[in-house]
């Protein structure tokens, strides 16, 4: 029994020192460039809410600097905030082929 305490007592330990660490390296890479997991919100974003006015652009039908002046227009129009206006505008420019 003692040794059953011991031994749950370092896992907890180990358990404990770990956790801030992996913590910390999930959130910082997202503070900074894009991840995936926001280019996948971008594309739900972009797939949902901008086909409610109009057709569903294609990221090729513009190129990324006008991109940016669009999705400036578009962003207040399809209620988004400014996170979710910067992960529509990189999923597109991450969609774009040319
Ligand atoms: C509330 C309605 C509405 C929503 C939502 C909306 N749009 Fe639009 N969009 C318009 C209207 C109206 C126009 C045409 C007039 C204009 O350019 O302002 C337009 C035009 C466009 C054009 C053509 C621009 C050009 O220069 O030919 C693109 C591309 C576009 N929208 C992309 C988007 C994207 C991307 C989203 C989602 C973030 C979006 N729209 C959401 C109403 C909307």
């Amino acid at each position: 029994m003692k040794k059953l305490i011991g031994t749950s007592l370092l896992a907890a330990l180990l358990f404990a020192s770990c956790t801030p660490k992996a913590v910390a390296t999930t959130t910082a890479p997202a503070a900074a460039a894009s991840t995936s997991e926001q280019l996948a919100q971008g594309k739900t974003i972009f797939e949902n809410s901008c086909k409610k006015c109009h057709g569903l652009p294609k990221p090729d039908d513009f190129t990324s600097v006008e991109w940016v002046g669009i999705m400036n227009s578009m962003a207040p129009k399809a209620r988004l905030n400014d996170e979710q206006h910067q992960w529509v505008y990189d999923y597109i420019v991450s969609a774009k082929t040319k």
